[in-house]
Parts: structure tokens; sequence; C-alpha cells
């Protein structure tokens, strides 16, 4: 299509391309990507992104203050931090994510894709870590008070995940280092807070080709951009 060219699934061009369409003057969607460690995360963030047009941002990080945040959280040893410090980083480092990049994007009509959000800090400081579910709410409340518009949880056999993310030897190693029964925890986690959120959160089955995984994902984002959840 002459009109949408490489965002063919998001044509807005409603007069003969077969592509999908969005209603004209829609708004920016934001779209995050949850699931435990190694669980195929970020491949699937980058694929969706490119696939949309939108910009692709990571938590911890995703605007230059909050990666200088990002290095004193995932570097370094297990018990650096207590949890409540922990709340407290990764509150500071979203809070101006959210000022210097999702929101200023979103405004703009662009789509942002986050690997990683809000629900991390339920699932890891709320839940897995420390049972601080209240003072995240909180603080979350306070300092964020965004939700996303969709969020799919990537959800993987934990011991899968394990060895994918430790055959990254990425040197941030701080949280896959708790081991295997964390990442069960966790996984227990992400999968509750798809049942207090149906609305917004997909579960989708990680264990399949990350082709695979993309194409599900890509299929249901575009079932809900064009939905009437979305404009
Ligand atoms: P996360 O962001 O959740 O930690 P990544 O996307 O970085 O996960 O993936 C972790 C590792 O597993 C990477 O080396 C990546 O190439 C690989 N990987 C991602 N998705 C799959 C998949 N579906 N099957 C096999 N390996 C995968
Ligand atoms: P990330 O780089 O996404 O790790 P991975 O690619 O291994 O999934 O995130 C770094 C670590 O920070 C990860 O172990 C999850 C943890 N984390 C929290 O504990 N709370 C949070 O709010 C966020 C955003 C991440």
């Amino acid at each position: 299509c002459p009109a949408c060219g490489p965002r063919r699934p998001f044509c807005r061009n409603n007069s003969g391309c077969d592509a999908v369409t969005l209603p004209p003057g829609s708004r920016g969607a934001f779209i995050t990507f949850e699931g435990i460690d190694g669980s195929g995360k970020s491949t699937q963030a980058k694929a969706l992104a490119t696939a949309l047009g939108a910009h692709l941002t990571r938590e911890p990080g995703g605007s230059p203050g909050a990666e200088e945040i990002r290095r004193l959280l995932v570097e370094g040893d297990a018990g650096r931090w207590s949890p409540e410090t922990e709340i407290l980083l990764f509150t500071a480092a979203r809070r101006d994510h959210l000022e210097k990049t999702i929101r200023p994007r979103l405004e703009r009509g662009e789509s942002v894709v986050s690997d990683r959000f809000a629900d991390s800090t339920r699932v890891y400081q709320g839940v897995a870590r420390a049972s601080l579910g209240g003072l995240v709410d909180i603080l979350h409340a306070k300092m964020i008070g965004v939700e996303p518009d969709l969020t799919f949880v990537i959800d993987v056999d934990p011991q899968t995940a394990l060895s994918r993310g430790l055959a990254r030897q990425s040197g941030e190693d701080r949280f896959e280092s708790l081991g295997l029964a964390f990442q069960q925890e966790l996984r227990r986690g992400f999968l509750a807070l798809a049942n207090s959120y149906p609305a917004r959160v997909q579960v989708i089955d990680g264990n399949r080709t990350a082709a695979d995984v993309a194409t599900d994902v890509l299929t249901r984002a575009v079932g809900f951009l064009n939905g009437p959840d979305h404009g």
C-alpha cells in the first residue's frame, strides 16, 4: 500500500488497502510486556514495536535518568537493597520514564511499547521479593497513576526461562541469581495479576518459537487496537 508501507497493519488509508485500519485520529497506544526473567519479553517487545512503528522502551530505564537508576538496580548482590528501597528506586525510575519518554510520545499520537512497567513492581516487590503490595499500590497511585492500554504476560516454564536468561551472560543477573523457586513464585504472581486485570492483561504461551509468539501477539494487538476498547 503506498500510504502505509512498512506500517501496514495500521494503515490509515481507508480507501482500498486491505490492511487492518485504525479509526482516523485514534490516539497512540501504550502496550507493555511482562513476565519472568528470560521469558522472551524483550524479543517480543522489539518485534511488536517494529510491526506497529511504535517507540520501543524498557524498564527499569527508558529515559537517561532512569537508565542511570537501572544500573543501581540490576547490578551487584541480590541483597544489595531492601525491598522498600527497591520500590523507591523503581518508582523514581518509572516517574522519570513517564515524564520524559512515555507521556510526551503518547500525547504526540505515537504508540509506545515498553518491556516491563508497573506490573513488574506489583509482582516482584509486591508479592515475590516481599509482601509489600499495599505500599506498591500507594506509591503507584501517588507517583505514576497510569495503566497501559494493553499488557501481554509472556508465560514460560521457569526452568526454560532461567536457562535462557543466564545463557545471555549480560552482567545484569541480580534477580536471576535468586534461583528457580523465585522464578516459580514470580510466574504465579504474573498469572494472578492477569486474573485481577482481565480486560487489560492477556497471557501469551511463550513456550513456542519466537516467530510463532510474535504472530500471536501482533494478531491480538491489532484486534485490540481496532476494537471498541481503543480509539
Ligand atoms: P526477557 O526480556 O524476558 O528476559 P529475552 O527476549 O531477552 O527475554 O530472551 C531471553 C533469551 O532467550 C535471548 O537469548 C533470546 O534470544 C532467547 N529467546 C527469546 N524468545 C525465545 C523463544 N521463543 N524460544 C527460544 N529462545 C528465545
Ligand atoms: P529486565 O531487564 O527486564 O530483566 P530480564 O530481561 O531478565 O527480564 O529487568 C531487570 C530486573 O528488574 C528483572 O529481574 C525484573 C526486575 N524488576 C523489578 O524487580 N521490579 C520492577 O518494577 C521492574 C521494572 C523490574
